[in-house]
């Protein structure tokens, strides 16, 4: 386990729509480096990149064509090379997005792979035996290469899926996954990996992980024995390199050897989605009369939703690694979307004091709204959560030179879009909230990663929150009233304070609206 870990507190950024550094409309590398010092005086010590690669862009770079360069429109690899020693000279850590379980249909392995002659790709994606022969349960292709099969995707029609193997092959073009063809695949990906970890970067958040053998079963064992595989390698050659799995099963994506596993429900009732709310999911998805996140102040939800999804999944898995919240991504619909600026407050102070490594999605720290958007490059809703970061007030709110018209999303044309100068400059902010929270994480290891959270007080439907760190006791309402609980614990002193609150006589009252740290133990 790479120690960096224990005190990382990430942030995700979408490339396209982080800074323009050259006024053509779109971010670049050299727009994130000069962003490093304020990313760094936010609080956050380690960057996610979206997929920065050479694409077609049909799904915003999850469509990769060339693993081994980045997209011109961002700069070259030694851009990103400096980037990453430029993050490094700030004590700033780079992780890439890896997509192991396609490619775009543009990518060289792909169009080698369709050819009717034989050659080293042929078994590189997954093709049936005949022109009219189906895949059944998975979605395939047929009628455009010369090579008489049709082929399997793995996400839209431009990305068809790599060939890992299925774990009970039942037809005669299945491969098992020890088949050379599926090993060659597997020693692609380990290649592409250590290209990147060779120039600098920190490791990898990896899409889909759990897809990549196909007829897996339940355990997804044929897809933890590849992650073992590449993880051995890791081990051996890049020891603190960190693999952040979309996999949403942290039981069974640590056991698979990743450092950490992100809480997605994309559609699902329950877990995460219940503490923010709207995770995952597109606004016809979840109404808003849906809403029943814990966090809203008039009407909060019930956080036992969460908690009894998230416990199990954290106690078991305390001892192998950790389990990533997050405030958003590019896949979600941003929680300032629902929640004002005020609930966000509580609910990031939450969100980064709970175990784990924490991300923050770019924007969310000063509440960048959710707009309703065409799509654009196979976005669709999601479309909404990736425009432009606000910076300034003033053109394209400082994050663009280029003419409106040119700008590869439009910025937040409302006239209260909130900006990282007027939030910085007002001293009870979001971003200054937030950046109050990150800073006490950063300066007590107890609230760091390590998994030593107890539950002090979750009733259903009943406030408030109580949950410690070690020694420190940590009280929620996001509520309008008053309330109280026994907590078990004596007394303790606030050491940070949204709104206010008391420990005495082993009573946690807290005020409307209110989270505190309190310390164990001392008198107030
Ligand atoms: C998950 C990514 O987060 C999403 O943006 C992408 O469209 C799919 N995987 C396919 O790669």
């Amino acid at each position: 386990m790479p120690k960096w870990l224990e005190d990382a507190v990430f942030y995700e950024i979408y490339p396209q729509s982080y800074y323009d550094s050259n006024g053509d409309g779109i971010g670049d590398f050299e727009g994130i480096i000069r962003k490093l010092d304020y990313i760094k005086d936010l609080g956050c010590n380690a960057l996610w990149l979206n997929p920065c690669f050479d694409s077609p862009f049909k799904d915003a770079g999850y469509d990769v064509r060339d693993y081994k360069k980045t997209a011109s429109r961002y700069g070259s690899n030694d851009d990103l090379k400096r980037l990453f020693a430029e993050a490094h000279a700030k004590g700033i850590r780079v992780i890439l997005d890896l997509v192991p379980g396609h490619t775009s249909e543009e990518h060289f392995w792909f169009k080698e792979s369709q050819k009717a002659e034989p050659n080293e790709y042929s078994g590189r994606y997954i093709w049936t035996s005949h022109c009219f022969e189906g895949a059944d349960g998975y979605s395939f292709i047929g009628g455009e290469s010369p090579r008489n099969g049709t082929y399997l995707l793995n996400f839209f029609k431009c990305q068809p899926a790599l060939n890992y193997g299925f774990l009970k092959p039942d037809k005669p073009w299945q491969m098992p996954p020890d088949h050379p063809g599926c090993i060659a695949t597997r020693e692609a990906v380990k290649d592409v990996m250590r290209f990147w970890m060779d120039m600098g970067c920190d490791g990898f958040r990896v899409d889909m992980a759990a897809s990549l053998v196909k007829n897996d079963d339940d355990q997804k064992s044929g897809a933890q024995a590849i992650w073992q595989d590449i993880r051995a390698m890791l081990n051996a050659d890049y020891p603190e390199a960190m693999l952040v799995a979309e996999w949403s099963d942290p039981e069974r994506s640590l056991r698979a050897g990743f450092h950490a596993d992100f809480l997605l429900h994309h559609f699902t009732e329950g877990g995460y989605r219940t503490l923010l709310r709207n995770y995952g999911g597109s606004p016809g998805h979840v109404s808003l009369e849906d809403d029943r996140s814990f966090f809203k102040a008039d009407a909060p939800g019930d956080i036992t939703l969460f908690l009894n999804d998230y416990l199990p999944k954290y106690e078991k898995t305390r001892d192998m690694g950790y389990i990533s919240l997050i405030t958003g991504n590019h896949d979600t619909i941003r929680a300032g979307y629902n929640l004002s600026p005020e609930e966000l407050k509580i609910a990031y102070a939450v969100l980064f004091t709970l175990p784990g490594v924490p991300f923050l999605y770019y924007g969310d720290e000063i509440g960048m709204r959710y707009l309703d958007l065409p799509t654009k490059e196979g976005g669709y809703y999601r479309t909404g959560s990736r425009t432009p970061m606000q910076w300034s007030p003033g053109k394209n709110l400082g994050f663009s030179a280029a003419e409106a018209e040119r700008l590869y999303l439009p910025v937040d044309p409302a006239g209260d879009a909130p900006t990282v100068e007027e939030e910085a400059g007002k001293a009870d902010s979001l971003l200054n909230s937030l950046k109050a929270v990150l800073r006490l994480r950063r300066s007590i290891p107890e609230l760091n990663a390590q998994p030593n959270l107890g539950i002090l007080y979750a009733e259903k439907g009943k406030l408030p929150f109580v949950y410690r760190r070690g020694s420190l006791v940590i009280g929620v309402n996001p509520s309008g009233a008053q309330v109280r609980a026994p907590v078990n614990i004596p007394k303790g002193k606030p050491i940070h304070a949204i709104g206010g609150g008391r420990l005495e006589g082993g009573i946690c009252t807290m005020e409307a609206r209110s989270f505190v740290i309190f310390k164990e133990g001392t008198d107030r």
